[in-house]
């Protein structure tokens, strides 16, 4: 049974849905969802889930990375994961704690990759008139947004489309996505998924 970490910055709506696929003959469990903000929306939702959760704030660590991530890595460690799933997780991470789970760590990013790595995606696709958006899942590598894409979902953009419209749109996506994308890679199946 592969035991899954996931780390959060917000509500956690990805996280959600992967913890709620992974029953039955799933091959991994969540063994801890982890957030560097500790009033984060998502760390009260894996407690109802009966979750191990924890935070570590990453405000008093301004500017040292390195400390924020040393702290970080403790509760990671302690629960030994085979698979780390960022999830609206918003913090860069150094190439140094990448490097730690090379090959065994996903991340979701809400545009087709490699269109609009980085942040405010949907606007971007609005503003660039694109016909289509979506989701890409992939492997995190020491390069932000750039890792071995192992899934994609597309949605249209709709004349009228804003940003929040388009986000809510793509958010669906991603909750399907991202779980279809964890069972296949917790067996080691890396053929793309494309939703
Ligand atoms: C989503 O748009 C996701 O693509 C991005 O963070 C946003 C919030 O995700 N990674 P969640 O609801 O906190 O899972």
């Amino acid at each position: 049974m592969k035991r899954v970490v996931i780390l959060i910055s917000g509500g956690g709506s990805n996280m959600v849905a992967l913890c709620r696929s992974m029953t039955g003959d799933h091959p991994a469990r969540p063994v801890l969802v982890i957030s560097n903000d500790p009033e984060a929306g998502g760390l009260a939702k894996a407690r109802e889930m009966g979750i191990a959760t924890a935070a570590v704030d990453h405000r008093p660590f301004k500017g040292d990375r390195a400390g924020f991530e040393a702290e970080l890595l403790k509760p990671i460690l302690a629960a030994a994961p085979d698979i780390l799933c960022l999830a609206g997780f918003m913090r860069v991470l150094t190439p140094g704690f990448v490097g730690r789970f090379a090959g065994r760590m996903l991340n979701i990013h809400p545009s087709l990759l490699p269109k609009y790595p980085g942040l405010h995606t949907h606007a971007r696709a609005i503003a660039a008139g694109d016909a289509e958006a979506g989701c890409t899942v992939h492997e995190v590598t020491p390069v932000l947004d750039d890792g071995p894409i192992l899934g994609q979902a597309r949605v249209p953009v709709l004349r009228g489309d804003t940003e929040a419209t388009l986000a809510a749109r793509v958010l669906q996506k991603e909750h399907r996505l991202y779980p279809a994308v964890l069972r296949a890679f917790a067996v080691g199946d890396r053929r793309l998924v494309m939703l």
